[in-house]
């Protein structure tokens, strides 16, 4: 790989900050200083160091965002807030994007990732990737809604949702419900055909990880490795 592409997809530098960076005598590579940035590297083996310090290569990055309310799961809308402005540097451009769509007045677990291939095959709903969603709701679900949801409902006419889960609260105006798809506002459109609407929506965990309890609403952390490895797997 290219000296100047590899400093550009850490975050750290432009391709025309990392071309000055070199002419200044800021990087080595295997302890010898390169000031020529075009020439190329193995990012596996080659030791690249910026200022002294070491770069670690990594082809992608995992990250959880805990949503809140107010930002669209997009990378650019025009109009409103994305959830991509919530990322710091140097992870602002890295080329992360949401896996899945919450909606606006959604809030909790979000995967942001530059992995295309693994977001791909989360979403596909012939992999079955459980998501979790706490909701309340009103008025109350009337008895019976939780076999609607587990023998797959039809929604707004004509669309065949798959079995989805539903357990209830005590007082049935609210719950858990866990899905393996994601069509446009479909918790919203499954409570109301069951006859109630959703107030609150929340994600409670995506491909069996659950959301961090000392993630505050607005917060990134970065996925584990462990935790990289159960989406990696997610769908074996
Ligand atoms: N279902 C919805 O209706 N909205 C979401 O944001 C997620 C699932």
């Amino acid at each position: 790989m290219r000296l100047d592409r590899f400093l550009s997809n850490t975050g750290l530098l432009s391709r025309k900050e990392a071309a000055k960076a070199g002419k200044d005598g800021r990087i080595t590579v295997n302890g010898e200083i390169v000031r020529r940035v075009d020439g190329h590297i193995n990012e596996h083996t080659d030791v690249v160091c910026l200022d002294g310090e070491q770069i670690g290569y990594h082809q992608f990055d995992y990250v959880w965002l805990n949503k809140p309310t107010g930002y669209v799961s997009a990378t650019e809308d025009g109009r409103l807030p994305c959830v991509t402005e919530l990322l710091p540097p140097p992870l602002d451009k890295r080329g992360l994007f949401p896996c899945g769509r919450l909606d606006r007045d959604t809030v909790g677990l979000v995967l942001l990732t530059n992995d295309g291939q693994l977001s791909h095959t989360l979403l596909s709903p012939k992999k079955h990737v459980q998501k979790e969603y706490r909701f309340t709701c009103e008025p109350p679900l009337p008895v019976g809604a939780e076999e609607k949801f587990s023998a797959g409902m039809t929604i707004d006419g004509d669309e065949r949702c798959k079995p989805a889960l539903l357990v209830c609260d005590e007082g049935r105006a609210g719950g858990v419900i866990t899905l393996t798809e994601g069509k446009y506002h479909q918790i919203k459109r499954m409570v109301e055909a069951c006859g109630s609407r959703v107030i609150t929506l929340e994600r409670i965990s995506f491909a069996g990880i659950p959301l961090d309890p000392a993630l505050a609403r607005g917060e990134i952390r970065a996925a584990t490795e462990e935790e990289i490895e159960r989406l990696r797997h997610a769908t074996d």
